[in-house]
């Protein structure tokens, strides 16, 4: 009994001795240190003391300083819906053909004009896709290399052709510009630094056009831009907005506030109305822009398994193109910490010091991929490496019921942003995947 208790109180302490002359290890030694019970308790005391106030005011220090990145994520919740009826998963979108692998780098947004198809890329190119070939047209950034010069480069993300025969692009950095589809000419025709209802375009997403010259496009967030998107999603930030801008007048407007990442944007067949994908409440709007119900918004279609991006017409209603399914089973990560906002609030400060580091770091050491990887971190791009990719597209009828949906369940096929139907084939374009994907119908 006595040995037992007296044995307790040992403390060990390994060290390893250094070498003799010769250089050879003498090896690990082990000393076992008898402690007098009444100071052992005593030392350990102050030693939980120290810990606890360290373990405080790191705390403290990560949850207020007000010199670490202002990020307050909101609790939220949302709805699952199941894998059944028009939902129940299939292998559809495995199908999928990857197009120009690994050299047409996310292509977001997609335009067909004469037989040929028309792009965006994330190094700011407008890219031509005729008879298998890819000819750049535009640039609406600078030369530039990615991805710590992105902002420099432009990213076009929506785009759509105008009434008036020119492509119109909404850019994430440069805002609106119209590109004549032969010659290539840009015209910036709305800069980002233009104040609508005093906030510049921060993150212009997805533009559609109507017969009078209106331009509807989502400016996801006044917070955030493309660089901090991840940032974005996490605090759950509800500050996009809804802008109308007449390209006649140039009047801007702020139609609908406070959406939580606004995204793609279609108008009704008949023309009454807008949809509009909220990609964080996952879920699709209609805004009236007409008639009697005109400034009214109501839910088109919700609880979606996914966060929808853009959406476009299809031969019976409108295609959606999205990042990730999941359902009640198999919930996401981002799912599950949806409702810790301390623990978010935490982890994304302890995030933004180490990615400023590391950007910090690879600056000094000049590694062009270190820098690479260092700016990749620091925007938060392995977030979405952590999430569990479930391709998904979904097609919708005017009221907003699922008509179909194809899947990738292995996600092979997966964070789609669009999808462009055109003789038979389903397009998908994607804001991150190297390749452009083709789908028959
Ligand atoms: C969720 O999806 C998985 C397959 O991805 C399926 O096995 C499961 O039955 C689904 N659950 C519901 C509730 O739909
Ligand atoms: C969804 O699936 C769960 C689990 O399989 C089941 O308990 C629930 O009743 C289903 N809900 C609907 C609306 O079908
Ligand atoms: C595109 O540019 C060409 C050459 O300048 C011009 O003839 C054509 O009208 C332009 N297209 C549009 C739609 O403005």
């Amino acid at each position: 009994m006595k040995r037992e208790k007296r044995r307790s109180q040992l403390i060990f302490t390994a060290g390893l001795e250094k070498g003799n002359k010769t250089g050879n290890m003498k090896g690990i030694s082990v000393h076992l240190i008898y402690v007098e019970p009444a100071s052992f308790i005593l030392t350990m005391k102050v030693w939980m003391k120290r810990t606890l106030v360290c373990l405080t005011t790191l705390y403290l220090f990560l949850m207020y300083s007000p010199i670490l990145l202002d990020i307050k994520p909101k609790a939220y919740s949302l709805p699952f819906r199941n894998f059944s009826g028009s939902l129940a998963e299939n292998h559809k979108l495995d199908q999928t053909e990857h197009l120009f692998e690994g050299i047409l780098e996310g292509p977001e947004s997609i335009v067909f004009h004469e037989g040929a198809l028309y792009t965006g890329l994330a190094d700011g190119r407008i890219v031509r896709i005729e008879d298998g070939k890819i000819i750049t047209v535009a640039r609406t950034g600078e030369p530039c290399e990615l991805p710590h010069e992105e902002r420099k480069c432009g990213r076009p993300l929506g785009m759509r052709k105008g009434k008036d025969g020119l492509l119109y692009i909404c850019d994430a950095f440069y805002g609106i510009f119209t590109m004549n589809f032969t010659t290539g000419a840009l015209q910036n025709i709305l800069p980002s630094s233009v104040l609508v209802a005093g906030h510049k375009l921060n993150f212009p997403d997805d533009l559609d056009i109507d017969n009078e010259g209106n331009i509807y496009f989502t400016d996801a967030s006044t917070k955030w831009d493309l660089t901090t998107i991840y940032y974005l999603m996490y605090e759950y930030e509800a500050g996009g907005r809804v802008i109308k801008y007449n390209i006649h007048s140039g009047e801007t407007k702020v139609l609908v506030s406070n959406l939580n990442f606004p995204n793609g944007v279609q108008l009704s067949r008949d023309g009454n109305s807008l949809l509009i994908c909220e990609i964080m409440n996952r879920r699709i709007l209609r805004l009236y822009i007409k008639g009697k119900q005109e400034g009214k918004v109501e839910v088109f279609a919700d609880a979606l398994p996914a966060e929808p991006d853009n959406i476009r017409p299809s031969s019976r209603g409108y295609w959606v193109g999205f990042t990730s399914a999941r359902n009640s089973t198999n919930p996401l990560l981002s799912d599950i910490v949806a409702e810790y906002t301390t623990l978010k609030r935490l982890y994304g400060r302890i995030h933004s010091i180490m990615g400023t580091l590391l950007v910090k770091i690879s600056e000094f050491v000049g590694n062009t991929a270190f820098k690479a990887f260092a700016y990749k971190f620091n925007r938060g791009d392995f977030l979405l490496s952590l999430l569990r990719l479930h391709g998904i597209v979904m097609e919708f009828n005017e009221n907003g019921e699922i008509l179909r949906s194809f899947h990738s369940p292995d996600g092979s096929t997966s964070a789609l942003s669009e999808v462009g139907e055109h003789e038979g084939f389903l397009y998908l374009g994607s804001f991150v995947n190297p390749y452009l994907g083709r789908l028959k119908l």
